[in-house]
């Protein structure tokens, strides 16, 4: 595709732009907390969860300015979910988006504090497209989506998952079961809401989430491949931080060549899929391909 990096580019600076507009203000007497949430949601990120959920929502013939809200909640979720994962009870990880951690610069009880604001945040947001929407039944199919797969069957359950076998041998199966709900189920939300918000069908709506897993999959085994030979500088975060924690990762047990495959696999299976959608979204699916050979 033609100028897709630029094409690219433009688009994550106007979702970073757009997101801004749902930040709290920091005032009050809690102005430290807001601080803290508006430091970690501005620390940069590549904003691939609001871009998925926006590119499918177009592709599936979405118009309307409800899906912003939905794009910003899920942002918001998503960096909660990484204060969380950098805190010293979890993944003790000292640098996120280039910058400090938030409980590296406002401790921890603020960084839980934070991780809680946003969350919450996030819903209080998402509620926001109901005013938007032609159809609030649309915004209400989103709304459940978002706080299923972001709940125990979604992204915290595959946290207690991982946390609770650090150090302990884990088959693929296991693994590829923490990934799906970790990371996949973050992404599954990206694209099914974004296919509700637009009016898709049940089954449309299902086909995606088995298009998102194939698309968390390949993100999160990326991310334990770029763990291992990625660097600081151009990640914006620690590398080695799975062989500090002991942690079995898909890339420690299949080996760095074979899972650099799977991610290829995983990949292209996504845009097999799509392409068996009635409908089409050329940049989406060089997105997804784009991935593959990610290193940040
Ligand atoms: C990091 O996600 C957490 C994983 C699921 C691997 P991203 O790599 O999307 O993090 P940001 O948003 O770009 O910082
Ligand atoms: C975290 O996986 C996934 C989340 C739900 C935050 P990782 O622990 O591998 O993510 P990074 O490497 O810290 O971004
Ligand atoms: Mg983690
Ligand atoms: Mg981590
Ligand atoms: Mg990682």
């Amino acid at each position: 595709m033609k100028n897709f990096k630029e094409q690219m580019e433009a688009r994550v600076r106007e979702i970073q732009e757009r997101i801004q507009e749902y930040l709290p203000r920091e005032e009050g007497f809690q102005k430290t907390l807001l601080e803290a949430v508006n430091y970690s949601m501005l620390a940069g990120g590549k904003k691939l969860r609001p871009l998925l959920m926006k590119e499918t929502y177009e592709m599936f013939g979405g118009q309307e300015q409800a899906v912003w809200p939905f794009m910003a909640a899920l942002e918001m979720i998503h960096t909660h979910s990484l204060i969380h994962d950098d805190l010293p009870a979890m993944d003790n990880d000292e640098y996120r988006r280039g910058k400090k951690t938030t409980h590296a610069v406002y401790g921890e009880a603020m960084a839980i504090l934070a991780g809680d604001a946003l969350l919450n945040l996030a819903y209080e947001t998402a509620a926001q497209a109901f005013a938007l929407c032609a159809h609030p039944d649309r915004a209400a199919r989103a709304l459940a989506i978002l706080a299923e797969k972001t709940g125990v069957r979604g992204m915290i359950g595959g946290q207690s998952v991982d946390v609770e076998n650090e150090g302990k041998p884990l088959s693929l199966p296991q693994i590829t079961f923490i990934y799906e709900l970790k990371t996949g189920a973050l992404i599954q939300a990206a694209m099914m809401i974004g296919a509700a918000l637009a009016g898709a069908s049940e089954e449309e709506t299902e086909k995606l989430s088995g298009i998102a897993l194939n698309v968390g999959m390949a993100f999160q085994i990326q991310d334990d491949i770029l763990d291992i030979t990625g660097s600081r500088e151009v990640l914006g975060k620690p590398v080695k931080s799975d062989e500090k924690n002991h942690k079995y990762t898909y890339a420690s047990v299949k080996g760095l060549e074979e899972s650099a495959k799977d991610v290829e696999r995983y990949s292209k299976e996504a845009v097999r899929l799509l392409e068996e959608l009635p409908c089409r979204n050329e940049f989406l699916q060089e997105l997804i391909l784009t991935l593959i050979h990610r290193n940040a």
